[in-house]
């Protein structure tokens, strides 16, 4: 998993960590949300919360490729996690993740998945140095763009790619085969609501607290931003596909990114396009129940029958 926690990529990082299915051979760090060295803290802090502590974590890309670094600090807060200021714990050095996703690809040729949920920086950084190792993946899933829904960041930009346009449009431009798009159309229909953090408060336990906590700064964020309650949580969308396919739907297409002006970091799809070389899959349309089923379960399996329950009255899904 190559990440920018981030309140949804820790998310993500506790429903791949809580996934037996998942074999997570390491976590990739970039600055995006917030700094690397504060994500770096704040996957580790997410890992020891379930337990798995024993995934190797490496730093990547402190800086996009050229443009100046914007955090999303006004999402995430100041220490990118919700502001909770968890106690600062550096995880070991493994070397660059650049290193790291490098020597793994070598290592186990198309066997791995890469889950991409920040900017691309460290996957474009491996491109410039090596333009064919990525194509050892088996497949590599990305968070990122808005295709015809309006942006993050600006009217068409959403932010990992608007954070970096340049790794986005190098990774594009590159062709790499079996990459998935997904995009904000689809991950904004991935609401949290309140009445699911509620019953996840309701659960109390150290995880549930956890998940309780960390979102609050979430949920202020997008009352005050575009007055929804609840909050919009992209990432842990990615690892929900892994687990289970029928979650997206996908139709091919050509990605393009730009880079420059007031566009910056929009991402162009072109479904026209029929060589098939070109083209990436991009989702468009999510089975949200289902992905809240899945996630759900996963983080508080011992309170599935509350779920379950939970479902059935109508109460969160
Ligand atoms: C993406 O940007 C970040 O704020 C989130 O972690 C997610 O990866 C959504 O635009
Ligand atoms: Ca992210």
């Amino acid at each position: 998993m190559d990440v920018d926690p981030g309140i949804d990529d820790s998310l993500a990082l506790l429903l791949a960590g809580l996934s037996p299915e998942i074999e997570l051979l390491a976590i990739t760090v970039v600055s995006g949300n917030i700094e690397v060295d504060q994500a770096a803290r704040n996957a580790k802090f997410s890992m020891r919360m379930i337990g798995r502590d024993d995934v190797m974590i490496a730093k990547g890309c402190a800086r996009p490729i050229h443009r100046n670094y914007v955090d999303a600090t006004d999402t995430h807060g100041i220490d990118g996690i919700g502001e909770m200021y968890f106690p600062k714990e550096e995880p070991e050095d493994h070397g660059s993740a650049i290193e790291v996703i490098t020597r793994l690809l070598r290592l186990y040729p198309h066997q791995i998945t890469i889950a991409a949920l920040g900017p691309l920086s460290n996957l474009a950084t491996i491109l410039k140095q090596d333009p064919e190792v990525l194509s050892l993946a088996k497949e590599i899933i990305i968070m990122g763009g808005s295709v015809n829904v309006c942006g993050n960041c600006s009217p068409v930009a959403e932010y990992n790619f608007w954070c970096d346009p340049h790794a986005a449009k190098i990774f594009f431009d590159a062709n790499v085969h079996n990459v998935t798009l997904v995009p904000l159309d689809v991950t904004y229909k991935i609401l949290l609501t309140p009445n699911m953090r509620e019953m996840i408060r309701q659960f109390k336990t150290p995880l549930s607290e956890y998940v309780t906590n960390i979102t609050g700064f979430y949920v202020d964020f997008h009352w005050a931003q575009e007055r929804t309650l609840g909050c919009v949580i992209n990432d842990p969308l990615v690892i929900a596909y892994i687990l289970d396919r029928s979650i997206l739907n996908c139709k091919f297409g050509q990605v393009q990114v730009e880079t420059e002006g007031i566009a910056m970091g929009e991402s162009v799809v072109d479904f026209r396009q029929s060589d098939v070389r070109l083209t990436s899959a991009i989702a468009q349309s999510v089975d949200a129940k289902r992905f809240f089923k899945l996630f759900l379960t996963r983080l508080f399996s011992e309170h599935k029958s509350d779920i379950d329950l939970m479902i059935e009255k109508r109460m969160i899904i």
